[in-house]
């Protein structure tokens, strides 16, 4: 138990850790909210602490209220701002346990995990290589696909390759079943995302996803699919993982798939909740979505999104170690929609992470 002026204050201190250097800023604050308001003052002393775009970690205000969207837009960490106090070097982090609400590059990707086990203090989520190995499109999929888990036909191209030997690369996709995705192996929120009809488009979708990451990733689409995420908790001890219910996501027309502005920037993606199957597809689904999470050696948490297609065959699609994590975001509905309320989440979370301590998992 952290010590406060000499006096032992029995509550374990909770840091939140919030922010980044990521694309997703903005949304880290916003989960960040969600998670300080639903936090007990009487089971936790909590810590704040916001991480600027440039990475730049501050001891900012834990109140919720400081970080939720308002009428001059989205929250951000910015140095100058009220509700940001001192700087704060990170090796000076005093907390029992953290919780990283930190989404993509330098958050959800193992860097803050490896920081964090240098320091020796227990945090929420997965562990050093699962957060690396699932931040990767290409790792998680060569992965799943040895597992014998069902992952779509995809090829995977380096920088070396792109910048030697792009003719081949440009064979080697040209093989897959069009229309494909053309992503960057390790972004998030569909950015740098093109889906492309015809081999003549390959190679401008491929600078398109190169400027977020060199590392590329084709896949076929699963054209008509239904998009279907199922969440996953790990459990106390060595007690199995367990799945919650589904969810499905659907997107108005006027979007060609899940884009940046269908997440965030207007109402024209449907969330359904429970998603709408067969009681035994549901149940398969979710039994795929812990096996996908064993697999990989996550650990806390993780969302598993699935392709439906016509024939109801599944793929999955991606693993989330970090996934949104307002009260409205999916995550947390599909568990509360099972019968954990948010604050119980939170709760189970930090109970997992101080049970299995720090060091290798
Ligand atoms: N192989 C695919 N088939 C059909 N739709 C796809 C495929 N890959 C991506 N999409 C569409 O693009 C969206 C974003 O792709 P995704 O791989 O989930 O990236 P991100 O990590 O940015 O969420 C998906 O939610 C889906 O709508
Ligand atoms: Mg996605």
């Amino acid at each position: 138990m952290t010590r406060t002026a000499g006096v032992d204050t029995a509550l374990p201190t909770v840091a939140v850790i919030f922010g980044g250097q990521s694309s997703e800023h903005s949304i880290s604050c916003l989960s960040a909210a969600s998670v300080l308001s639903a936090l007990d003052p009487a089971r936790y002393e909590v810590l704040a602490v916001g991480i600027d775009r440039d990475g730049s970690w501050y001891r900012v205000s834990a109140d919720p209220a400081a970080w939720a969207r308002s009428t001059e837009g989205l929250p951000v960490v910015e140095a100058t701002s009220s509700n940001v106090y001192g700087k704060l070097e990170f090796s000076d982090l005093a907390a029992d346990v953290v919780f990283p609400v930190l989404h993509g590059p330098f958050g959800e990707d193992g860097t803050i995990q490896g920081a964090l086990e240098l320091m020796g203090i227990p945090y929420v989520g997965s562990g050093v290589l699962a957060s690396a190995l699932t931040m990767d499109k290409q790792t998680t999929k060569t992965m799943l696909a040895a597992s014998g888990l069902p992952v779509g036909s995809f090829v995977s191209v380096s920088d070396a390759d792109w910048v030697r030997h792009r003719e081949d690369v440009l064979a080697r996709a040209g093989n897959l079943r069009f229309p494909v995705f053309v992503k960057p192996a390790r972004a998030g929120s569909s950015i740098g995302i093109t889906k492309v009809g015809g081999s003549s488009d390959l190679a401008a979708a491929i600078e398109q996803a190169r400027i977020h990451d060199r590392r590329v990733v084709i896949e076929e689409s699963v054209e008509g699919a239904r998009e279907i995420e199922c969440g996953v908790l790990a459990s106390l001890g060595h007690e199995p993982p367990i799945a919650s219910i589904c969810a499905e996501i659907s997107v108005s027309a006027a979007h060609e798939f899940y884009d940046f502005d269908a997440k965030y920037l207007d109402d024209s993606a449907t969330l359904t909740v429970p998603a709408e199957l067969s009681h035994e597809l549901h149940r398969e689904l979710g039994e795929l979505a812990v096996r996908t999470f064993m697999a990989l050696g996550a650990d806390g948490l993780a969302r598993v999104d699935f392709f439906l297609d016509r024939h109801g065959d599944v793929v999955i699609n991606e693993v989330n170690t970090m996934p949104g994590f307002t009260n409205i975001s999916m995550f947390p509905r599909m568990w509360q929609e099972s019968g954990m309320s948010y604050p119980e989440l939170i709760d189970h979370l930090l109970a997992v992470a101080i049970d299995r301590g720090s060091g290798l998992r």
